[in-house]
């Protein structure tokens, strides 16, 4: 019997199959059939709902859930455009737990995620040392000790020396588990990491005559073989012969790819700097650099991860067109290095500020060729009031957004333009009365305002129109047109 986690209350969950959740907003087309998913709910229930379609289809599960830190994390909210700079502190997740109810959260969607994964997918759990030691012990328990792969140690920072009676915590954890025995490992290389490093500064230190910087490496055959045992321009082989044919060795030595110690002894050849690519990536990973405060990639998430490293998973468990799943995808870094490298994803969070910020940086992201997108979640009732849309010419104009929690929260701030307050406008104009597809979609950079007046075209029918508060709120409301 192995050992197994015991806690009050432990129990697996049932696959009763969920309710629906039909997409309610659909961007772009879909390529063979799929559209790559956005879920707003609960990662317990939206396995259920998955589990009836999509049994055994998973190729890769990475999920990054609260480490049970005992804070509850916000992200800070800046006004947008000119004016008096306005900030706000707006709740993203609650990462406290009650006596016992964090493992049992964790090891019911463990549970399910398990049956969606494919025979030779992985699974990958982003974790801290608060926890690491117990996730480790469910993994065991439900996909078998032998299926432990790797625990990846992340050195996320540089560790400070200021703690006092402990070693400041520089690292995270990232527990690595196959579904069986058979699974895709394509292992990277860095030439980014520390040993890597040292390897470029201390090894590389030779230089050909044009400047370019190279490493002699033996070319020693660890097995003795007749063909490979021979003299060459006077130098004597090894023990058991050089490690390729005289042929190869006059082709190498003609491209100028040998290298002959002036005080005798072997050949090397040369590898040279300019082609290295790197060592190969051990469980020790120090190449990855937390997002710093002004990257690109920074979307004021509270505890974002960095692109690099989904990527460095992705590219080493899944192949293009392989299926990504991510049940706690909080700013979407899983969905957005997903559909960067040609992979399928669905991706859920409970926070709907979330499934807002994936959204917007799946719309904002530069990738041809991918998927459309469909975001599930219960619609948006229709807002009377809420949004005053006037239609001006042939244009529609956005007139006001309440935004109403957003204004509350900004006590005696007075904000006469609304698009001060709105993060994006997305606007369908032939509305179908079910599922917002928008044509128009203004989502501007950070601190920019949206238009709020938008060209109708002529077969504008029932426009309907959904705008985003900073707070990550939506309002929804429609402009019938003649003849819509
Ligand atoms: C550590 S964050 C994930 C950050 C993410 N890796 C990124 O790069 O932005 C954890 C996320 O899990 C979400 N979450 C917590 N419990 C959840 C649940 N039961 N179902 C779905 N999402 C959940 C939180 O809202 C939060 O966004």
């Amino acid at each position: 019997m192995p050992a197994e986690l015991r806690w009050p209350g432990k129990a697996l969950p049932d696959e009763q199959p969920a309710p629906d959740l039909p997409g309610s907003e659909v961007h772009g087309a879909p390529r063979d059939g799929w559209l790559d998913r956005v879920y707003l709910g609960d990662g317990l229930e939206v396995c259920r709902h998955l589990l009836p379609g999509l049994r055994g289809q998973v190729r890769l599960v990475t999920i990054d859930p609260p480490f049970d830190t005992g804070s509850t994390w916000t992200r800070r909210v800046r006004l947008r455009g000119a004016g008096p700079t306005v900030r706000v502190h707006e709740t993203q997740y609650d990462d406290r737990w009650a006596p016992g109810t964090y493992l049992q959260h964790l090891y019911e969607r463990l549970a399910l995620l398990r049956p969606l994964m494919a025979e030779d997918a992985t699974i990958w759990v982003h974790c801290d040392d608060r926890r690491s030691h117990h996730i480790r012990c469910l993994l065991d328990e439900l996909f078998g000790a032998r299926n432990f792969r790797s625990a990846v140690t992340w050195r996320r920072k540089p560790g400070r020396s200021n703690t006092r009676n402990v070693f400041d915590a520089a690292t995270d954890t990232l527990l690595f588990y196959s579904r069986s025995d058979r699974y895709r490992f394509e292992r990277p290389v860095t030439r980014e990491s520390e040993e890597a490093q040292r390897t470029i500064q201390k090894r590389f230190s030779y230089t050909d005559a044009d400047g370019r910087r190279f490493m002699p490496t033996p070319i020693v055959s660890p097995n003795p073989r007749p063909n490979l045992y021979y003299p060459y321009k006077g130098r004597q082989p090894p023990p058991n012969g050089w490690s390729f044919s005289l042929e190869k060795m006059q082709a190498w030595d003609a491209a100028g790819r040998l290298y002959f110690p002036e005080r005798g002894g072997r050949i090397y050849r040369k590898i040279y700097l300019d082609e290295y690519e790197g060592q190969p990536v051990s469980d020790l990973w120090t190449d990855i650099h937390v997002i710093n405060p002004m990257a690109r990639e920074r979307l004021g998430y509270p505890t974002q991860k960095p692109e690099a490293l989904l990527e460095r998973i992705l590219r080493t468990v899944t192949a293009p067109g392989d299926l990504v799943l991510d049940t706690f995808a909080g700013s979407g870094t899983s969905a957005a290095v997903a559909r960067r490298l040609g992979r399928r994803f669905i991706v859920c969070d409970d926070n709907p500020g979330a499934v807002h910020t994936i959204t917007r940086r799946l719309l904002t992201q530069d990738v041809e060729d991918a998927p459309g997108f469909s975001v599930h979640r219960a619609p948006t009732p229709e807002e009377t009031g809420g949004l005053r849309l006037e239609r001006r010419d042939d244009a529609l104009h956005i007139a006001h957004l309440d935004a109403p929690s957003l204004r509350a929260r900004l006590g005696s701030a007075r904000v006469d333009d609304w698009r001060r307050l709105a993060d994006c406008v997305l606007v369908d104009t032939q509305w179908d009365g079910a599922v917002l597809r928008p044509d128009v979609v203004d989502v501007p950079g950070e601190g920019a305002l949206v238009r709020g007046t938008y060209p109708l075209p002529a077969t504008a029918g029932a426009v309907r129109v959904r705008v985003v508060d900073l707070l990550g709120a939506a309002c929804e409301a429609t402009l019938t047109l003649p003849g819509g």
